[in-house]
């Protein structure tokens, strides 16, 4: 039988993954100042330890006042690069694993409340900006509709952390235009009412996003892969939608994009979101087919079965596992299991996996 497709490696630039599978970002809300603490350090190395072929480290703001909460990682100052470096170090120690960072402004969902806290806006928060002055719901403080200035501050903020993420020896950056963030604010007629050339038609909306995928396109080395996780769809009435989505992907592959996480919605709190297993794999295998365009699929993929399936019926090239790694640290060895792969195991746990024992 031939390798499954999941554990094929792929190469993108002078990256090479071992495998296809990669833990999602995840949020952990445990940082202070926006440094990475002992948590981050423990939780993406016990993830690390299966060997997924790509870890991507949570939502990390390029500006403080860009983290969803005050407990996300930041990526905006020294000492904020030097908690980075080490957990970057930490990672490359237990495992083989590339380790993406998930660059991201929160725009008028930052400053909002642990998830555990309620998720909603914090008491203690600080002002907002996104592309109009919209509130996320009710509740929720109207933030300032960026100007020129700010919009600038952001862009360079991409441009600084992505050359902190350098030093601190990350392998890819994946840009957040997902969910209901800044970029995705941009993007959504739902949330952009702007008149001038960053609102209106469809190209002015993309504007403000494809200038940043060209600013750190250009700050990030050439032989290191740049990703985006996108909303393919707000699941709202009159927002964006698949069609758009394939625009923006044929425009961000253009501007040097390597691959494309598909996801859906986050901007409106009253979506209707029909979630269900492998739900959001249809908007990947379209992006997929219309782009050409690394495709990694997402959302409620539960089993190494279910992501050979994605992978095998052509959605997809990529699958990122959120819950079922929070579940299951060892997801990759049940997927190895389950499609009868043999997968190195660190030496310290070999114990637990007889089978791999050399000469077994
Ligand atoms: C998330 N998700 C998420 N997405 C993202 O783009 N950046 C992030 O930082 C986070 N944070 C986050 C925290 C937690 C605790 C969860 C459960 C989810 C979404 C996540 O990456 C993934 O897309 C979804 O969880 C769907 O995949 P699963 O969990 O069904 O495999």
């Amino acid at each position: 039988m031939s390798q499954p497709i999941l554990f094929q490696p792929l190469s993108l630039r002078g990256l090479t993954l071992s495998n296809r599978v990669g833990v999602a970002p995840m949020c952990q809300y445990s940082a202070r100042d926006g440094q990475a603490q002992d948590w981050h350090v423990q939780h993406y190395g016990a993830l690390a330890a299966s060997g997924p072929g790509m870890v991507t480290i949570e939502a990390t703001g390029v500006v403080p006042e860009g983290r969803i909460s005050a407990y996300c990682l930041g990526l905006y100052d020294e000492a904020s690069e030097a908690a980075m470096t080490r957990l970057v170090a930490s990672l490359k120690h237990v495992g083989t694993s590339a380790v993406a960072i998930q660059l991201a402004h929160a725009g008028r969902k930052a400053a909002a409340m642990r998830s555990w806290d309620g998720g909603g806006p914090a008491p203690d928060g600080w002002p907002t900006l996104s592309a109009s002055d919209l509130a996320f719901g009710p509740g929720w403080p109207a933030p300032k509709a960026a100007t020129a200035d700010d919009l600038d501050r952001v862009t360079e903020g991409f441009v600084q952390a992505a050359q902190r993420a350098l030093r601190a020896g990350i392998d890819a950056i994946e840009l957040h235009s997902a969910h209901g963030y800044l970029l995705h604010q941009f993007l959504s007629p739902l949330t952009n009412r702007r008149t001038d050339r960053y609102g209106g038609s469809l190209d002015n909306r993309m504007r403000f996003p494809l200038e940043v995928v060209a600013a750190l396109r250009q700050a990030w080395p050439a032989d290191k892969p740049l990703g985006i996780r996108i909303s393919a769809t707000d699941w709202a009435e009159g927002g964006w939608d698949i069609d758009e989505a394939v625009i923006y992907a044929q425009a961000f592959r253009d501007a040097g994009i390597d691959y494309v996480c598909v996801s859906t919605g986050g901007l409106v709190p009253d979506a209707k979101v029909p979630v269900g297993p492998g739900y959001q794999r249809p908007f990947a295998r379209r992006i997929r087919a219309e782009t050409g365009l690394v495709t990694r699929a997402v959302g409620l993929i539960a089993s190494g079965l279910d992501a050979e399936a994605t992978l095998q019926d052509g959605d997809a090239d990529l699958i990122a596992i959120g819950r079922g790694f929070l579940d299951d640290p060892r997801w990759t060895w049940r997927a190895a299991e389950a499609l009868g792969v043999e997968l190195a195991t660190p030496p310290q746990y070999i114990a637990a996996r007889p089978r791999f024992w050399p000469g077994a």
